[in-house]
Order: structure tokens, then C-alpha cells, then sequence
């Protein structure tokens, strides 16, 4: 039996979150066990280390180096502490971000040795690499207008919102690069749809990648 794990990847508001409460609750109506979890976060120390990241004064102009190592902290964690006990026990794990999230914005998109990048991704995750992962493909220009739509608390910024629009190019260019690297695993999804046409392809993606486990 394939691990039941799967990620969703894309650049900011291109629909990750929308899409993984539908799954959610597709999974649920067919009396499946599902998690679903957010990257970086879901653990004590994840949740921790997203405040760093995301909102903490203290993380603001950190070293590209110093992301890498939260992110994948935090992400070590949670394989550990949630995943790998979810999966053995035979449950549905849907993640909101995960390891291609780390090549792309720390390696492509800010620059950091792919190389070392990826041995400290493996380090991370153990071998625990997800069966499916869709990568929602949206314009860079409709992702960040779908993201200033979004309500969110008075006040609050986020460092990765602030970047220049030449940050979320190389993000959704990135991203296609890696899909196209490993077309078995990451499927590429036109996100540019109202969000039921965009499920639909989803859907049939998820029931190709676990024909025979859905039941
Ligand atoms: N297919 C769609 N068409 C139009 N708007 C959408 C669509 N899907 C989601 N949205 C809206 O776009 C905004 C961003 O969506 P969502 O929060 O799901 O994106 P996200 O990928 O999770 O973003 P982030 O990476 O910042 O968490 C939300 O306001 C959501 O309601
Ligand atoms: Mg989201």
C-alpha cells in the first residue's frame, strides 16, 4: 500500500488551503480518517518556529541560511512527532505545504545552494516523502491578487507577503521546473478556475495516484 500522504505546493493565494478543506471533506464523506496539517506549523515547536518565521520581529531581515534550518526544524518535528505515526496507522494525511516548498523558495528563489539545500531537506524528512503532491499552478500577477483579497487579522503582516513581484516569478517558475522533474510524483493542476473545476482535477489526479485504496 502507497504511504497515504499528500502535499499541496504553490505560491501564496493561489488556492492550497480552499482546496484542502474540499479533499477534507470528500475523504470524510467516505468515512475515511483524514489529517490535515500546515507547513510550518502542527507541533508545539512547529507552531513556534511559523511565528518566527511568519510574524516575530526577531525574524525579520534573517539569513536566508537561518530559514532553511527553522523550516526544516520544524518540518523534521512533525514527520516524526505526527506523520509517520499517522501513516503507519493506516490514516490520510493532507499537508499544507511540505519539502518542495523548501526547494523552491530557499534554493531557487533566494539562491541557496541547491545541493546543500536538498541534503538538509533528506535529513529532514527521513525518507517520509509523499506519495501525491499538487502543485497549484496559478500566474504569479492573479496568485498575489487572490491574496490581497483575503481577509486576514487587522494588523498583522507576513514577511513572505512582503517580497518583490520578481520573488513570486521565480516561486511559480520554480515550481513548474520541479513538476517537471518529477512528473510520477507532482502533478501539475490549473489553478486559474472557480474552485469546483479546480477540485475536479484534483479528484481525478488523487483517485489515479491511489486506484485500489480508496475503499
Ligand atoms: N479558484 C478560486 N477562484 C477564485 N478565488 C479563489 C479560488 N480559490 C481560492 N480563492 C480565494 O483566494 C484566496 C486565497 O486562497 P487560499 O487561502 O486557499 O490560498 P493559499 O494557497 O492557501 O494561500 P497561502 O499560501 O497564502 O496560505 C482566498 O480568499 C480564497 O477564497
Ligand atoms: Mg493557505
Amino acid at each position: 500500500m502507497k504511504p497515504r500522504f499528500i502535499t499541496f505546493e504553490g505560491s501564496e493565494g493561489c488556492g492550497k488551503t480552499t482546496q484542502i478543506s474540499l479533499l477534507a471533506d470528500w475523504f470524510k464523506q467516505r468515512g475515511q480518517t483524514v489529517t490535515c496539517l500546515r507547513e510550518p506549523g502542527a507541533t508545539p515547536l512547529g507552531e513556534a518556529v511559523r511565528h518566527l518565521l511568519k510574524h516575530d520581529p526577531a525574524g525579520h531581515g534573517m539569513a536566508a541560511e537561518s530559514e532553511l534550518l527553522l523550516f526544516t526544524a520544524s518540518r523534521a518535528e512533525l514527520v516524526r512527532k505526527v506523520i509517520q505515526p499517522a501513516l503507519t496507522a493506516g490514516r490520510w494525511i493532507i499537508c499544507d505545504r511540505f519539502h518542495d516548498s523548501t526547494t523552491v523558495y530557499q534554493s531557487i528563489a533566494r539562491g541557496l545552494d541547491r545541493l546543500t539545500v536538498s541534503v538538509i531537506n533528506d535529513f529532514a524528512l527521513g525518507g517520509t516523502v509523499p506519495t501525491l503532491t499538487l502543485f497549484l499552478d496559478l500566474p504569479a500577477a492573479e496568485s498575489r491578487a487572490r491574496m490581497l483579497r483575503r481577509p486576514r487579522p487587522v494588523g498583522q503582516t507576513d514577511r513572505m507577503e512582503n517580497e518583490p513581484p520578481e520573488f513570486y516569478e521565480k516561486v511559480t517558475n520554480g515550481y513548474r521546473q520541479l513538476a517537471d522533474s518529477e512528473p510520477s510524483r507532482i502533478k501539475r493542476i490549473d489553478a486559474d478556475g472557480d474552485k469546483r473545476t479546480v477540485f475536479e482535477k484534483i479528484l481525478s489526479e488523487v483517485k489515479n495516484a491511489f486506484h485500489g485504496q480508496l475503499d
